[in-house]
């Protein structure tokens, strides 16, 4: 990472982040900043796609926005900002529409999945959420978009339109922006379920805003399985995953202590997960109170979002300017 390298990330405000957003995003985030131009901004035009209710908005992107401040992300480092705080980006979005095709559209996996999963609002803003995203990126010519897997596809979408401008503008105006995660693999925080990720709608998240009971009491009803039926058995997923979460925030000794009790068919889970929530609890607890001082702070929050897409206006209006010229669109 250079200082010439612009790093720019989102996440949309729906509920409220969890463990699986901190290690996976922001505390990447937070180490960026330092080595490359950052934006940092909450997608709220985004989040309008599946969460229309006006009287939650803003509260959810006040969750976020405290949430990316208190895991550490400087507004006097980064740029931090509120996507319909930039509403450039809504031009670009449907500049770069006029090359994007509705079939390659189509055929997005989040497309498909959100038609399955509420056929009753297949909307047009959801068929449109890659150019978006792309318009995102692009605005500020991003050149690294650290994102997790599920991203991967926009991403891709998004070379697709930019090398796409390129070719019919005959320019080399937008960079082709890749994923990027700190040089390391993505730590992938699983759910508490048994299976899979731990996801905002999965409900099987411990969020940053949980209180330290609240964390106590799901991870003492996490899945496990019956135990290790013999010394050193492969581990169930369930099981498996309670340790990866630990990796992610006890000490190697207390690791080491667990998987050896499990080798031995010695495990207790009931102790395995006391210890998880203690260590689960070191890690949130400050970062929960952060929020709730920062939540609280109207004043700061004015502060940092005017800041923030002041900075962020000034990045987009340059870009439009140059869109709007290669596109042939002149001011009389
Ligand atoms: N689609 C992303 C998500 O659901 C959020 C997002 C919107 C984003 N615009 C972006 C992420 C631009 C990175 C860059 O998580």
């Amino acid at each position: 990472m250079d200082n010439k390298n612009i790093v720019l990330s989102g996440i949309r405000s729906t509920g409220q982040l969890h463990l699986g957003n901190y290690f996976g995003a922001l505390r990447n985030f937070t180490r960026m900043q330092h080595d490359a131009r950052c934006f940092f901004f909450i997608a709220d035009y985004h989040s309008l796609t599946t969460h229309p209710d006006p009287g939650q908005l803003h509260g959810n992107v006040k969750n976020i926005l405290s949430e990316y401040l208190a895991a550490g992300i400087d507004p006097e480092v980064a740029t931090i900002y509120i996507q319909s705080d930039v509403p450039q980006v809504a031009e670009l979005s449907l500049l770069l529409s006029m090359h994007a095709y509705v079939g390659e559209l189509e055929r997005t996996a989040s497309f498909k999945d959100k038609i399955r999963k509420q056929p009753d609002n297949v909307n047009a803003g959801l068929l449109c959420y890659p150019v978006l995203m792309a318009a995102d990126i692009l605005l500020h010519r991003a050149t690294h978009v650290p994102v997790g897997k599920d991203q991967e596809q926009h991403l891709e979408l998004t070379r697709q339109f930019a090398r796409r401008f390129n070719n019919i503008y005959g320019v080399n105006y937008f960079p082709e922006s890749v994923p990027y995660n700190f040089g390391q693999e993505l730590v992938k925080i699983p759910g508490l379920d048994g299976n899979g990720k731990m996801g905002k709608s999965e409900g099987n998240g411990i969020y940053l805003s949980d209180s330290d009971e609240a964390i106590r009491k799901k991870v003492m009803r996490a899945v496990t399985d019956a135990g290790p039926q013999a010394p050193d058995s492969p581990m169930s997923e369930p099981v498996r995953n309670i340790f990866t979460i630990m990796k992610a925030v006890s000490e190697p000794s207390t690791i080491d202590f667990f998987t050896e009790k499990y080798n031995k068919c010695e495990i207790r889970y009931g102790d395995l997960k006391k210890q998880l929530a203690e260590d689960i609890i070191r890690t949130v607890a400050p970062i929960r109170e952060r929020i709730a001082d920062i939540r609280s702070n109207d004043k700061y929050l004015h502060e940092v979002t005017a800041e923030g897409a002041e900075r962020a206006r000034r990045s987009a209006d340059a870009t439009l300017r140059d869109v709007r010229e290669i596109m042939g669109i002149h001011r009389f």
